[in-house]
């Protein structure tokens, strides 16, 4: 009997159990795909200036997603207390999106301008500073790490491969507009250009009608 077999044989049960998730699978990301609010930059989206795009890299390398998420639902009780929810088309240029889902500390998809850069130097150096209850660790080598603008400028032509439409003249100039910066200075612009492109609020219907909220049927 066939099926006694596939129960007898592990290596075969294996590959039609792969098989049978794989459905699973291709029924919910294939479609998306094609989906064009999906994968189409929100109006203004832009790929990552230089000195951003390096932020966000500092943003990745500290862990800050362990802590914060980017990505602000459709929910009142979130959007009355970050902004907009947020939408797909806004994060086509992270690689890899930083949505998230955990957060000790707030959501970070609209905190853009909310704050001087002033503040947020103190706060990443040491966030008792500013916020004295808070349990968010300091980051006080940001401010002496000069940044490396040869491995910032090789990231965009890799991005530009993968398709960000980096153009010759941003990638020329990428390593002189970093010169002298630190991490910090990075990482505060990558912190301060966060929900720029965020539909005003008073934009709702609009914004409804121009992109679905980022992850798709997420609550
Ligand atoms: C251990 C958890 C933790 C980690 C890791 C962490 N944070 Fe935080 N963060 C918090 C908490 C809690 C708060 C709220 C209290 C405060 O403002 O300090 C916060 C607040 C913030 C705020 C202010 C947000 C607002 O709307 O008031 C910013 C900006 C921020 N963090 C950025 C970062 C960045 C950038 C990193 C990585 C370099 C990071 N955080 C890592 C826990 C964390």
């Amino acid at each position: 009997m066939s099926h006694e077999k596939i129960e007898k044989n592990v290596g075969l049960m294996g590959v039609l159990i792969a098989v049978a998730i794989s459905f699973g699978g291709l029924a919910e990301i294939v479609p998306l795909m094609y989906q064009a609010e999906a994968i189409e930059p929100a109006p203004g989206v832009e790929p990552y200036p230089p000195l951003e795009l390096a932020g966000r890299d500092i943003y990745v390398r500290e862990g800050c997603y362990g802590c914060h998420s980017q990505m602000v639902r459709t929910l009142r009780f979130e959007t009355a207390r970050y902004g907009h929810y947020s939408l797909a088309g806004e994060s086509v240029y992270d690689r890899p999106f930083q949505w998230g889902s955990k957060r000790t500390g707030p959501d970070l998809a609209r905190v853009g301008g909310r704050y001087s850069d002033d503040w947020h130097r103190v706060h990443l150096m040491n966030p008792r500073d500013v916020v004295p209850e808070s349990n968010m660790p300091g980051y006080p080598w940001l401010a002496t790490t000069p940044l490396n603008p040869g491995t910032v400028v090789q990231r965009m032509r890799a991005l530009r491969k993968l398709g960000d439409p980096y153009t010759d003249a941003q990638i020329e100039k990428a390593a002189a507009e970093l010169e002298g910066k630190t991490e910090l200075d990075a990482l505060v612009a990558y912190l301060q250009g966060l929900g720029r492109h965020a539909p005003r609020p008073g934009a709702r219907a609009d914004a409804a009608a121009a992109g679905s909220p980022a992850g798709g049927d997420a609550p």
